[in-house]
Formats: structure tokens, C-alpha cells, sequence
């Protein structure tokens, strides 16, 4: 495994370009096979899950062409196998996606179970609870999800929970299914609204996606299109809160202020100035942070995929704050982590109470999951001294380049492999 190491306090000046969002890529790569035609798609982050699930697609026989690191052409009709199982595909969430995709063209798929992140137990009932209700038979057998349906029929499916995964799964499914679909309590996060989109530009019928309520009417067929995916609001809103802890004054670029509301909102409540533009936003902070309270919803609330960076930004804010996720059930792993870094956060159930720190002090610690690990990050540039963050492995699954990005604004973080180079950079940089 890789590792990060930083040497904090520098503070962060200059511009920062955000790359395509990761959750609405995986997405519409799924999507893309469902045409016999060739798809285009830009913008594309380049990043461990994003590459695992154009390999899967590639193995089950679609034609994958890679343009360059961020775009690519995808052609379905060579598609042999609707089976999807290899071991890293069994790592990431999104493999599900081919689910609902397959399902739709071809009306049959099996797929290995999802992996992801470990912030909770991530199942899929709701995401089955649609597929049978177009009248698919589903079944849960030696690791995978088999889906088969001799016609899928558009019907009226009401989501017990708010779920991304499910509104987009079933969204596609209902794509080219017979008749009209009505999907309740739909998820509203901007992805969706990209997938929705995407599926759209290859005539697909789906109105009402960013609201609650998405109407889709099924296609026989989907035909060829071009797309760039949006940007990725978790990635912008990283390097947002990494300014905020740091310190600095910088241009995150290539972002839709919209999208970042609730993550602008929370940094004007901690003490910082934001200015939005109209594809950016500039942060400025002193370092210097107030307490606050957040509770993770999903959009347009605030985004769980933000609170172990909010949990960081709070632990070295004057006064007492809490944050309560509200999502997933184990989402605070980092905590142990940042307690190593000298912070006081008590964790009571689905509520952290955090008791704010003047400085953390620099450690080796572990990235637990993707937010988490780039959480870490942002802790170690506000440090005392030299932290090194190991299993960064999770971290590259969604952030392109992070140690690049963040040494172009000022911030010294190299990545290194093994403890030789460990010790190397220490001195290194110290
Ligand atoms: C997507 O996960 C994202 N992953 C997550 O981002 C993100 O945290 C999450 O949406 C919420 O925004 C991808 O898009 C690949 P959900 P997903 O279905 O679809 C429960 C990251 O860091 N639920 O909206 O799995 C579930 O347990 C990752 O980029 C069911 O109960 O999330 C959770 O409590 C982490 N049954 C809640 O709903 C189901 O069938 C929301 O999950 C599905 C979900």
C-alpha cells in the first residue's frame, strides 16, 4: 500500500481544477452499454473505481475504447455475457449499476454483490424492491444478484428510504421497460440528475429527475450520444474545506455553485468567506474556525460523503459542535484516527460531540474509507509537524491526483510506497 506524507501549516494559495463527479460517472457507464451504439463520454476522473468498471464492462465483451485519461467511446452491440464477477469489481458499490442497465437492454443480468466503502451495512432490497415490481425475478445466489424477466413492465415503486443508488438503478431499468414508470421518493442529488441526462440524450423519456417524483416512460430502443459528466461536488467541497483548516486563499474551478449550497453554508457558519462565480468559487479563511452543528441528509442537505471532512474542520474550531450522521450507521471509523492527531471527539451513536483543539499535531494514521482517508489529509495540512496517512488505496478509488492538486496550491504532501521511503521523505521535509 501507498502512503501520503505531509508536513502541515502551509497555507493554501492559487487555483484548483475539479474534475468529473465519480458517483455520476459509474453510473453512466452502466448506462452506456444499453445502446448498440458507440457512446462518448467526457469529463471522466480518472480513479481506481471508475477504471475496475470499464474493465467489467470490457470483459463481458463492450467494446471500450480509451480516448484519453478522461474520455471515453463505448460500444454495447459486442456485449456476450450479461454475467459480471471478477475481484475487483466485488470491491466497488457501483457494480450494481450493470444490474439495472443489463436488465433493461437485455432484460437479464447477473452480477457479483457490491463491495464500497465499509460505512455501514449497504444493501440492496430497495434496489431489488424495484426490480421485482417491473416484474423481474430476482435471486441472491453464491455472491451474486441474478435478475430475469420475460417482459419488465413500467409500475408505480415508492421508496421506503431515500436512496441514490436505487432512484438511478431503477431509472435505468424503467429506461426500456414497457410503459410508464413513477419512481416516489426519489433521490435529488445532482447525479442523478446527470444520469437522467445522459439516459435522455440517448432517448430515453424520463422527466421529474432532481425532484422526488421521476416519471420515465420505456423505449424500445436508446441510441448513440456524447456527454460530459458534471463536476464532482464532493471532490470541490474537499479542497473547499482543505482551505478552511489550512488557511489560504484559493479559486476552486470547474464546479456548479449550486451543488455546493449546503457545503458553502456550513463554511460561512465556521468563520470563512466564499464568493461564488459562475463555474467557481473562492475560499478564504484565517484558520481561525467557529463551532457549528451539521446532521448529514441526503441533497440538498448537507452530504454524508462531507462529514468526516466537516468532523475535521470542527475538532480544531473554537468551542463544541456536534455532527450526526443520519445516512450510514458507521461512518465515524476516522475518529480513533484523529484522536491519534490530538483531537477530542466523543462518539454517542450517530452523534459526534467534538470539543475543539487549538492544533492538531502530526501522526501516522490510517485511511478507514474514501472520505475518511481524504479527511485525514486535510488534518495533516493543518498539523503541527509530519503526518503520514497509510491505505491511500481508498483515497485514489475517488479522488484523481489529490497530492498533486493540493502541492500546486502550496500544501508539501508527496506520495511514497513503503517505510524506507517513509522515513526518506520525513527527513526529507521536515
Ligand atoms: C451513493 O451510495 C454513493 N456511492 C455514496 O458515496 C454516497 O454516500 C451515497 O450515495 C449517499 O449520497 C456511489 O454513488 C457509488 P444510498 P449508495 O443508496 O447509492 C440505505 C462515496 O464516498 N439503503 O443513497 O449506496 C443505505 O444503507 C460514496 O463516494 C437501503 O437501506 O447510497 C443508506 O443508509 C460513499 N437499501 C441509505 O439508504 C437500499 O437498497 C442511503 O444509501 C439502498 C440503500
Amino acid at each position: 500500500m501507498d502512503q501520503y506524507v505531509i508536513k502541515g501549516g502551509n497555507s493554501l494559495h492559487g487555483d484548483v481544477v475539479i474534475g468529473g463527479a465519480k458517483n455520476a460517472a459509474l453510473a453512466i457507464l452502466a448506462a452506456a452499454v444499453m445502446t448498440d451504439e458507440t457512446v462518448t463520454i467526457d469529463n471522466l476522473p480518472n480513479v481506481r473505481d471508475i477504471n475496475v468498471l470499464l474493465q467489467a464492462i470490457a470483459e463481458i465483451g463492450a467494446r471500450v475504447e480509451r480516448v484519453n485519461e478522461h474520455k471515453v467511446r463505448i460500444n454495447g452491440s459486442f456485449i456476450q455475457d450479461v454475467r459480471v464477477d471478477n475481484e475487483f469489481i466485488r470491491k466497488i458499490r457501483a457494480s450494481y449499476y450493470l444490474i439495472g442497465a443489463l436488465l433493461g437492454k437485455y432484460k437479464k443480468a447477473e452480477v457479483a454483490l457490491p463491495g464500497g466503502c465499509d460505512i455501514g451495512s449497504r444493501p440492496i432490497d430497495l434496489h431489488m424492491k424495484g426490480f421485482r415490481a417491473m416484474g423481474a425475478k430476482v435471486d441472491i445466489a453464491h455472491g451474486n444478484i441474478k435478475v430475469e424477466a420475460e417482459v419488465l413492465k413500467g409500475t408505480h415503486i415508492y421508496l421506503d428510504k431515500v436512496s441514490v443508488g436505487a432512484t438511478i438503478n431503477i431509472m435505468m431499468a424503467a429506461a426500456m421497460a414497457e410503459g410508464k414508470t413513477v419512481i416516489e421518493n426519489a433521490a435529488k442529488e445532482p447525479h442523478v440528475v446527470d444520469v437522467a441526462n445522459f439516459l435522455n440524450g440517448m432517448g430515453a423519456n424520463i422527466r421529474g429527475a432532481g425532484t422526488d417524483v421521476i416519471r420515465i416512460v420505456g423505449v424500445e430502443k436508446l441510441h448513440k450520444t456524447e456527454y460530459s459528466i458534471i463536476p464532482d461536488q464532493i471532490e470541490a467541497g474537499t479542497f473547499m474545506f482543505a482551505v478552511a483548516a489550512a488557511g489560504g486563499d484559493v479559486m476552486v474551478k470547474n464546479v456548479i455553485p449550486k451543488h455546493l449550497e449546503a457545503t458553502t453554508a456550513k463554511l460561512l457558519e465556521v468563520g470563512c468567506r466564499v464568493e461564488e462565480f459562475d463555474d467557481a468559487v473562492r475560499v478564504i479563511s484565517d484558520g481561525k474556525l467557529q463551532h457549528t452543528q451539521v446532521t448529514t441528509l441526503p441533497y440538498p442537505g448537507f452530504p454524508t460523503d462531507m462529514q468526516p471532512q466537516m468532523a475535521v474542520l470542527l475538532g480544531m474550531a473554537e468551542g463544541t459542535s456536534t455532527v450526526t450522521e443520519s445516512i450510514f450507521e458507521n461512518r465515524f471509523k476516522y475518529v480513533d484516527e484523529l484522536t491519534r492527531m490530538g483531537a477530542d471527539i466523543k462518539v454517542e451513536s450517530n452523534i459526534a460531540i467534538i470539543n475543539g483543539v487549538a492544533r492538531y499535531t502530526g501522526a501516522r494514521v490510517n485511511a478507514p474509507d474514501l472520505r475518511a482517508g481524504a479527511a485525514l489529509v486535510i488534518a495533516g495540512l493543518a498539523a503541527d509537524g509530519v503526518t503520514v496517512v497509510d491505505d491511500i488505496y481508498y483515497v485514489e478509488r475517488g479522488y484523481e491526483n489529490l497530492e498533486g492538486k493540493l502541492r500546486e496550491i502550496g500544501a508539501s504532501i508527496e506520495k511514497v510506497s513503503g517505510e524506507k521511503e517513509i522515513q526518506k521523505m520525513i527527513l526529507k521535509i521536515s
